[in-house]
């Protein structure tokens, strides 16, 4: 029998071959196989138990941005690693300059690094001159070496260091090319050894290419804590999301427009679904879920029913809820509402469970009982108290932003919405 002189080991997977191949026949990755056994740095140490009830609460960096805080869960973790990726243009280092400057105004003393292997201090400088940063504590250092990136962080100075982008960087430790799959494993497994487990804030910056074809972002998903995904829609509009985060949920959205000065959040972010509002029990609520503000259309058929003891049937909405809101209305307004048929249907395809529908949904009933077409630019909304008064959470900032187009109906108790349907044409 031949006896193996030596072999390859895939530096990503760690799948050995005898014979070298352009692409790891295992993992898939090219360029990731080299001349073995390969010295692997040793695993981090096991932590100290310590009991939960004794664990540190987590501490969370106000980001200045509160879109971008809800994003995240509710700011930037200390200690966390994150990756924000995109494509080149859409904005990541416009959105992280912000954010670095913001963070210093709000966390005061913070010392961040903002590494720069893709852009000279010229241009970094030029566009801080355009997003009007005011901070001279973000320092700069203009590098591809991932050991100068080592050299600067040696005595652990920086609380805060972006990494701008992960593929421009190389560890010449690392015999593949700058950007390869290697490269770019290979300085994130330092990060998480080096950066991360000394509770040092990392982010990171990965291009996206349409094809993939770029090493970074789909490599690094599972190594980070939160991916952040920024990408252009086709109206302009740059939407944030977390498609990962161990910090909070990834359903949310945040948006933006990119303007001489930088990013603004657009002025209106809402969806609105395409019902005509020219029907008898038609109302309108605007539900802030998924990250934007959505126009949606409730409607109620409320038919009297002879024998008592009304039917209820609603599609997305909790029957238990109706049922709490036909009470509300059969006692404030003496409206003998359990004689009638109940049937609720909304325009929007998630279940209604915010309180603030309460005023929407009402309307909507007291619509159909009255039999009243409602104007389709007035929206409600408002939680209701078992004594019938009306609590808006929405606040007049957000009122006034679509005051043009809607107007928000600020009716203060069920007699007050009742005398407003009421006035409506039939
Ligand atoms: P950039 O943040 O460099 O994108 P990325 O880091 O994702 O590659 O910016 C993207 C584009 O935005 C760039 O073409 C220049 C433009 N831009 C503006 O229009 N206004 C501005 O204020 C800034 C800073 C950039
Ligand atoms: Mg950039």
């Amino acid at each position: 029998m031949s006896k193996i002189s030596g072999f390859f080991e895939c530096v990503s997977c760690e799948h050995r071959v005898v014979q070298w191949t352009g692409v790891c026949s295992a993992c898939g990755e090219w360029n990731t196989l080299l001349k073995g056994p390969i010295e692997r740095k040793q695993k981090l140490k096991v932590s100290t138990i310590t009991e939960l009830s004794k664990s540190k609460k987590a501490v969370v960096y106000d980001t200045g941005d509160s879109e971008l805080n809800r994003v995240l869960g509710s700011g930037l973790t200390r200690g966390s690693l994150t990756l924000l990726s995109g494509e080149p243009g859409v904005g990541k280092s416009t959105l992280i300059l912000k954010v670095l400057n913001d963070l210093i105004a709000k966390n005061q003393n913070l010392k961040v690094l903002y590494i720069s292997g893709e852009e000279s201090l010229e241009q970094l400088s030029q566009r801080a001159g355009r997003l009007k940063i005011t901070t001279k504590k973000i320092h700069l250092l203009n590098t591809s070496s991932w050991h100068e990136v080592l050299d600067a962080q040696r005595d652990g100075k920086y609380e805060v260091v972006l990494i701008d982008s992960i593929q421009t960087l190389r560890d010449n430790e690392i015999s593949s090319p700058q950007g390869s799959p290697a490269q770019v494993k290979g300085i994130t497994n330092e990060l998480l050894e080096k950066f991360k487990s000394k509770n040092i804030t990392t982010i990171i910056i990965g291009h996206k290419t349409k094809d993939g074809s770029v090493a970074g972002p789909k490599l690094l998903e599972h190594m980070v804590d939160t991916v952040l995904n920024f990408t252009l829609g086709s109206d302009q509009v740059r939407s944030l999301r977390a498609t990962k985060n161990r910090f909070g949920a990834t359903h949310e959205v945040a948006q933006y427009e990119m303007g001489k000065e930088g990013l603004t959040r657009p002025r209106e972010t809402y969806y609105q679904d395409q019902v005509k509002v020219n029907e008898v029990g038609m109302s309108r609520f605007l539900t802030r879920k998924l990250g934007k503000n959505n126009l949606i259309t409730l409607q109620v058929i409320a038919i009297e029913n002879k024998y008592g003891a009304g039917k209820r049937v609603a599609q997305g909405l909790d029957i238990v809820r109706l049922n709490l809101l036909l009470a509300i209305i059969e006692k404030s307004l003496k409206l003998p509402i359990s004689n009638y048929d109940i049937y609720f249907k909304s325009s929007w395809s998630e279940k209604l469970d915010e309180h603030e529908a309460d005023a929407a949904i009402v309307a909507a009933i007291l619509a159909s009982v009255y039999e009243k077409v409602l104007p389709g630019n007035i929206y409600f909304s408002g939680e209701l108290s078992l004594g019938g008064n009306i609590k808006s959470t929405k606040s007049n900032e957000e009122i006034t932003q679509y005051e043009s187009t809607f107007i928000h109906s600020n009716v203060k108790n069920i007699n007050e919405l009742k005398e407003f349907i009421k006035d409506k044409v039939s």
